[in-house]
């Protein structure tokens, strides 16, 4: 006979295993401790032999009930114990076995250990994730339905070759854009998920300006471009980055800041309704990719000061890199003088490249402001701003 009084009863009736009895088992199981006793009765066809294999395969003791037709007990198996995290409170350091679980659900022990290698919260952490997120979700546009494909004018010949050389060189960069991201997330402990899910929204904002842009270029009659070799190079550097916040600042703060001066220069001077609307819209998705990049930025370093000095060496290591490649290659630049001069005529030539010239020196001027606001001297500011890449990204 068994040491222990029952701690709870449970009458099957006539249902069995397979209609679903182990709910109710594992319900009335649930609620006793380590070797506790649950009486059983049932008269379904063939319990006896379904609850036997059933109890070995989970691990508890089954008894039949001397004298009782249909009478089982059942002693519970040693509770593997299980680990909470909690929902609102970000661990700084994230465990591999906590694995997929969403952060706050109650974790089964003896999981498998995942490789997630950004585990620690400094490591991939900002600030106002939640409010970049939200607005990313409400920001969503589509390029069939948003942009007003109809109303696109036929542009001189050399007016619509530079706006596809423009869309060849954007779409070029929303591809490093695209892939940066693309390659940390499966390396960010989802533990971590508001910054995976910002990412996410990031990649299908990138792939909805590539979209846009080649769109763009092919909807013109003249098609695209020219990819050059000095572009490939230097976003060849920004893709190859080792470390998250290091690719995170040269793209996030150092790339897309330009980007922001120069997708609103090509608002400003767009020859035509769509492509004023791609700069527009893309222009608003990219301050929220910045916004997420200067956050993270600002969270790491004022936890690890130090770090700034790394962050410097890294845009002068980038910058050794491209040292053979002299500047913006020759199709971007001139195809930037023609678009903003409306033309080629020597006087439009003129005021197209005096406006490229200012376009520089506010892209300077912009990333050095963003440096500041992160805490680097002026002057290591002017020199790293002067060291980021001439092809803007
Ligand atoms: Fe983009
Ligand atoms: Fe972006």
């Amino acid at each position: 006979m068994p040491n222990t009084k029952p701690k709870r009863q449970l009458d099957l009736e006539d249902l069995a295993l397979h209609e679903g009895a182990t709910v109710l088992l594992r319900r009335a199981l649930a609620q006793l401790g380590s070797g506790e006793w649950l009486e059983v009765r049932g008269d379904s066809a063939e319990l006896a032999v379904h609850i036997s294999a059933w109890c070995r395969k989970e691990g508890h003791r089954l008894e039949f009930q001397q004298g009782v037709k249909g009478g089982y007990r059942i002693q519970a198996a040693a509770v593997v114990p299980s680990v909470f995290t909690s929902r609102l409170e970000v661990s700084e350091i994230a465990e591999p076995g906590w694995g997929l679980a969403p952060r706050g659900a109650c974790i089964e022990s003896g999981g498998p250990e995942f490789a997630f290698t950004l585990r620690r919260k400094r490591d991939v952490w900002a600030r106002e994730l939640g409010s970049i997120y939200k607005q990313g979700v409400a920001g969503q546009w589509s390029a069939s339905r948003d942009i007003p494909w109809s109303q696109l004018p036929a542009l001189a010949p050399e007016l619509e070759s530079a706006v596809g050389q423009i869309m060849t060189f954007l779409t070029e960069n929303e591809f490093a854009a695209l892939y940066v991201p693309a390659r940390f997330i499966p390396r960010i402990h989802p533990h971590y998920r508001e910054v995976v899910e910002v990412l996410a929204l990031q990649i299908v904002d990138e792939a909805r300006h590539a979209e846009a842009f080649t769109r763009r270029a092919e909807t013109g009659g003249v098609g695209l471009g020219t990819t050059a070799t000095s572009g490939q190079l230097s976003l060849q550097t920004l893709l190859e980055e080792p470390d998250f916040t290091t690719a995170t600042f040269l793209l996030c703060v150092m790339g897309e800041g330009t980007f922001l001066t120069l997708l609103r220069f090509l608002g400003e001077y767009a020859p035509d309704p769509v492509t004023a609307a791609l700069a527009r819209l893309a222009h608003q998705d990219e301050a929220r990719h910045v916004a997420f990049g200067t956050e993270h930025l600002r969270y790491v370093l004022e936890r690890e000061p130090e770090r700034r000095s790394s962050l410097t060496a890294a845009v002068e290591r980038r910058s050794r890199v491209l040292a053979s490649v002299s500047g913006l290659s020759p199709y971007v630049h001139d195809a930037l003088v023609v678009f903003a001069g409306g033309g080629i005529s020597p006087a439009q030539v003129r005021s197209g490249a005096r406006r490229v010239a200012e376009l520089h020196r506010e892209m300077d001027h912009s990333r050095r402001e963003r440096l500041r606001s992160l805490g680097f001297e002026p002057e290591v500011a002017f020199q790293m701003s002067g060291y980021h890449t001439k092809n803007f990204m």
